[in-house]
């Protein structure tokens, strides 16, 4: 292993300065110790800093984490960026000034991805807290920490993330995010709504930077607006994420090729591919960059034997909405049981993936609620079919896979609808004395808001839905987890406000789960 002085020493030497364009290594991505060194001349001067995005890591396994960054002296306007492919440096240390470098590298940024960067830093010690920096011409980027995984046999005394979703720039400050970047924590999971992609409101405290999002410049673009946000890249510099998406990174309530706002089937996936391809070049996945607009991104996270996420797409394979609403009565057509909200393949990936899973505690990061929440409305009983009670047969069998296993330890994170809630979950909702199974945990949204018209009919219809044991829509904020071999404990942290850009934080509530035995308990 080179010392960081030994590795500048050998770049200089090599003269790796100007394009490399070597497409084997999966599109802007670089392993550990790849050092390309075709040279066609000097790097072309750059308009301004190329580090506006801040850096990443994501996705640890016990010997590897992946490091992301995207050079863009414009990131709202197109990125700023010369059309060619820039090298980029990067080095990966045991200390936080990185003295210490354990691995580094030269990868490709290159305008087919926006200039991101995708780096699997690889040879390194499980449970281990690195850090790592990028290097463009004479730039440095800021210093990022991350974390790997503990190794596959080990179990671990305790595991500590946070999740989060739905950060609409528009509704609010993400005031939540810097406290989220002081917290003690192993990695954060994200569970959809990075990105919004609506149209400007120019009464918002921040308002969007363009019309409507169709094109993956435009989606570039909004990506470069939202990661502008200091917080936001404090806590992606602060842990390894884990990321799945919901529907607006794409399109608000989309489904497969279906547009709710009538876009023809053909025309919307050129559009989703656009979206998916922005946000693989914005988030630190562990995913080769897509080809179009089928993605396959649902995937597994393990840590150690104590835990393993499980990432599901809740987007990419849904059968489109049915019933002529998206919040009413459940319709016949939405029972038809060919209809999927994983689709087959996940679906059967998921059972699969459980069912081989040597975890304590399997998480599901699951993007729309799963539990089933009626509104009773005068005779009738309105759902969100936008959620899983739109699809009450895959909902069914998703909630007879959880009860397979019998200890109730498999617990499902949810984002989505911008309010708290904890859910005992029971296998037959239409049965009072049905054993509860699993747990639900449902975070607020980072900013995004709840309808304060509803809060009303939402906290009745919860009062009688004996399976939630809590819900709460007026506060912003995430959850923070601590899972042991015995307990798995949520944090429910509020700020207090998102109309101001700073706000202070509490703990409003904890919830527990105990190990092998079904259900939560307030802590
Ligand atoms: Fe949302």
């Amino acid at each position: 292993m080179l010392s960081r002085r030994q590795f500048l020493a050998a770049l200089a030497a090599s003269a790796v300065v100007g394009a490399c364009s070597d497409d084997s290594n999966g599109g802007g991505s670089a392993s550990s110790g790849r050092g390309s060194t075709d040279t066609t001349g000097p790097l072309p001067r750059l308009d301004g800093p190329a580090f506006t995005l801040g850096v990443a890591s994501g996705d640890p396994t016990p010997e590897s984490v992946i490091l992301w960054t995207r050079l863009a002296t414009d990131p709202v306007d197109g990125g700023g960026m010369p059309d060619t492919d820039l090298p980029v440096v990067w080095e990966l240390a045991s200390d936080d000034r990185i003295g210490d470098v354990v691995a580094s590298g030269v990868a490709t940024a290159s305008p087919r991805l926006g200039h991101s960067v995708h780096v699997d830093a690889t040879g390194l010690d499980p449970a281990r807290t690195y850090w790592y920096r990028f290097r463009v011409g004479d730039e440095e980027s800021p210093i990022g920490r991350t974390r790997t995984a503990p190794a596959e046999d080990a179990t671990p005394e305790r595991l500590r993330f946070g999740f989060a979703s739905c950060s609409h720039w528009q509704d609010g400050f993400w005031t939540a995010y810097p406290h989220l970047a002081e917290e003690d924590l192993d990695l954060i999971v994200f569970l959809g709504d990075y990105i919004y992609e609506g149209d400007p409101d120019p009464d918002a405290a921040r308002v969007h930077n363009s019309p409507r999002v169709r094109t993956l410049e435009a989606y570039r673009n909004r990506y470069g607006l939202y990661k502008g946000d200091t917080g936001l890249q404090a806590v992606h510099a602060a842990f390894p994420w884990i990321s799945t998406w919901d529907d607006h990174e794409v399109a608000n309530d989309y489904g497969s090729d279906f547009d709710p706002l009538g876009a023809p089937p053909e025309e919307f996936l050129q559009r989703r591919a656009a979206g998916y391809q922005a946000w693989y070049e914005h988030l630190p996945v562990r995913l080769d960059p897509p080809a179009g607009p089928d993605y396959r991104i649902n995937r597994t996270v393990p840590f150690g034997r104590l835990a393993a996420f499980h990432l599901l797409d809740e987007r990419q394979y849904r059968g489109a909405p049915v019933c002529d609403a998206e919040i009413g009565p459940v319709c016949e057509e939405a029972t038809d049981p060919r209809r999927t909200l994983l689709g087959e393949e996940q679906e059967a990936w998921l059972a699969d993936q459980l069912d081989s899973s040597p975890a304590t505690w399997d998480v599901l990061a699951n993007s729309v609620i799963l539990s089933r929440t009626p509104v009773p409305l005068g005779d009738d009983v309105f759902y969100n079919l936008d959620q899983w009670d739109g699809y009450p047969v895959a909902q069914q069998r998703m909630l007879d896979l959880l009860a397979e296993r019998r200890d109730g330890n498999r617990v499902v994170i949810t984002g989505d609808i911008h309010a708290s809630g904890v859910a005992d979950m029971w296998q037959d909702f239409d049965d009072d004395g049905s054993p509860v199974i699993a747990t639900e945990l449902v975070g607020t949204s980072i900013s995004s808001g709840f309808d304060e018209g509803y809060l009303d009919i939402a906290e009745e219809a919860v009062r009688r839905a004996p399976w939630v044991q809590f819900f709460e829509a007026r506060h912003r904020g995430y959850v923070t987890v601590e899972a042991t071999p015995e307990t798995l404990r949520a944090d429910y942290r509020f700020v207090e406000a998102v109309d101001r850009p700073e706000s202070s934080i509490s703990t409003a509530t904890s919830w527990a789960v105990e190990a092998g035995k079904p259900g939560a308990q307030e802590a």
